[in-house]
């Protein structure tokens, strides 16, 4: 058996919205402490800020970081991380069950993505509070001076007003392990308020409404229609999360959990779409899927953690070669819809469910999902163009009618350059692909790179950093008239580069 393609420069979805590939840092577990800020270490900087890290989060290109939750916002003072440090309060965190000693706040995390060459998508806490510290912070953050939180900033040493242009309202409202968690009605309400005076304060921001925290929470999708019914005039985006595991060992259906995402989205976009009609509006409210990985290996891990520590390790996963594989189908949904997911998060950045590991006064490395995260951000960017796909199929605990190809294109019309990307589903076998790319007939091969490996299970680590990489021995060859040949490893993920 083997799969087909056609991919054409007229199949367009849509642009590709740099902040799609965004992420995230949550006052969570070392994700701060002892991930991208680490004072003493020898790689850190005059401000503490590990520059291992830095170099690593730079190479993966992040337009966005999301800050500071995540639970862990809906709990938080904003005003407790400024000013002078040696005065900050330490605070209990009851998200996470930790002591949060607020050595880092809204202004060194500025900093920090100032030198990582990234911009803050900044969330406001409407859990335990709400409109009035939400102006307060945004007066403090975008307003240039003469007022009493825009001086307080400048008397903190920063002249310039940060100007951050993207806002989350809250953090997963309809969760009840959320601090103030909320139904859709309070929280329609309490995000519309909020929404309006941050606006006031600066008109140039857009604002994230809180979507379900996953798929199968009992309330999707009323929850979302109940919300932008209360919030559509004055938000832009309703966020997605959503987070996969392979808890029984089960491969075939894990990989297929992407197809879930695709429905999620579709649902999402249905819903917005409703609302939209049923206001007669003529906006389109854009979809931020700000939270998405997979999560579940610290989960037992979690579970025995003593409370009330500083930066304790939570929520550190060490991924394997499939979950770079899952990683890769989840980036492929969301450029399938580029048309309407703008924004996403790979949840997270440093230490906690995250790309980038660190060893407390040591090394800091890239574990598996790295790789299908850096391809996608620095190779995606562009046009998408959603090929014709001739595949075989299979049948998964809970899924039917999976393709073992799963694949979406990416045009750069300024680089003249064309990307493919695509993984093979299949677990014991090959997938000999023919793509007929039409009116790219003029491009050649650049490089075909291939991340596989033997054992599924497969995983880097501190001790071995470059068990899993990819290499760039693919066998993708084109011929005169614009036919490529691949065969695709068995449950490989594959960038095939044109230009
Ligand atoms: O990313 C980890 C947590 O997952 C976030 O704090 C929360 O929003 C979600 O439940």
């Amino acid at each position: 058996t083997k799969a087909s393609m056609i991919i054409d420069k007229d199949f367009k979805v849509g642009e590709v919205d740099p902040r799609l590939y965004g992420s995230f840092i949550e006052h969570l577990g070392r994700a701060v402490y002892g991930g991208i800020y680490e004072p003493g270490h020898p790689q850190a900087d005059e401000q503490g800020f590990r520059g291992d890290v830095l170099e690593l989060v730079k190479g993966l290109n992040v337009p966005i970081v999301r800050y500071p939750g995540g639970n862990f916002v809906s709990g938080y003072n904003w005003e407790d991380g400024i000013g002078p440090v040696d005065q900050r309060k330490r605070r209990l965190d009851l998200a996470w069950r930790t002591i949060e000693p607020n050595l880092i706040g809204l202004n060194e995390f500025m900093d920090w993505c100032r030198k990582a060459n990234t911009d803050a998508m900044m969330a406001v806490n409407l859990g335990t509070r709400g409109p009035d510290e939400a102006r307060d912070i945004i007066e403090y953050s975008n307003i240039t001076g003469g007022t009493y939180w825009s001086d307080l900033r400048i008397s903190h040493g920063y002249r310039a007003p940060h100007n951050i242009k993207t806002w989350c309202l809250g953090n997963e409202m309809d969760g009840p392990w959320q601090t103030g968690s909320k139904t859709a009605v309070e929280y329609g309400r309490i995000a519309c308020e909020t929404a309006k005076v941050m606006k006031w304060v600066d008109p140039s921001i857009e604002l994230v409404a809180c979507g379900s925290s996953h798929l199968g929470m009992p309330t999707f999708p009323d929850w979302e229609a109940t919300v932008l019914e209360h919030t559509y005039d004055h938000v832009d985006y309703i966020s997605l999360h959503q987070y996969y595991g392979n808890r029984d060992q089960d491969s075939a259906n894990f990989l297929a959990q992407s197809l879930g995402m695709d429905r999620f989205i579709h649902t999402v976009i249905a819903t917005a779409d409703f609302v939209q009609a049923k206001k007669r509006g003529k906006k389109k409210i854009n979809l931020s899927f700000d939270e998405w990985n997979v999560w579940y290996h610290s989960n037992a891990a979690d579970r025995i953690i003593e409370p009330w520590s500083i930066a304790p390790p939570q929520l550190e996963d060490i991924y394997n070669h499939e979950d770079a594989l899952l990683v890769g189908c989840m980036l492929i949904s969301m450029l399938k819809r580029a048309d309407r997911v703008k924004m996403a998060c790979l949840a997270q950045l440093v230490n906690v469910i995250a790309p980038i590991m660190t060893a407390n006064g040591g090394a800091a490395w890239k574990q598996t999902i790295y790789y299908p995260y850096l391809h996608a951000s620095v190779f995606g960017r562009g046009t998408v163009l959603v090929p014709l796909i001739k595949s075989p199929k299979y049948d998964a605990k809970d899924y039917t009618d999976v393709p073992y190809l799963e694949a979406v294109a990416v045009h750069n019309e300024d680089a003249s350059e064309l990307t493919i990307f695509a993984v093979n589903r299949h677990l014991a076998e090959a997938l000999p692909l023919e793509m007929d790319l039409r009116s790219f007939g003029s491009f050649h091969i650049v490089e075909h790179i291939v991340l596989e490996h033997e054992d599924l299970k497969a995983s880097n680590t501190l001790e071995a950093p470059d068990r899993v990489k990819p290499h760039s021995a693919g066998s993708a060859t084109i011929s005169m008239n614009g036919q490529i040949e691949a065969v695709l490893g068995k449950a490989s993920w594959n960038v095939i580069r044109l230009k």
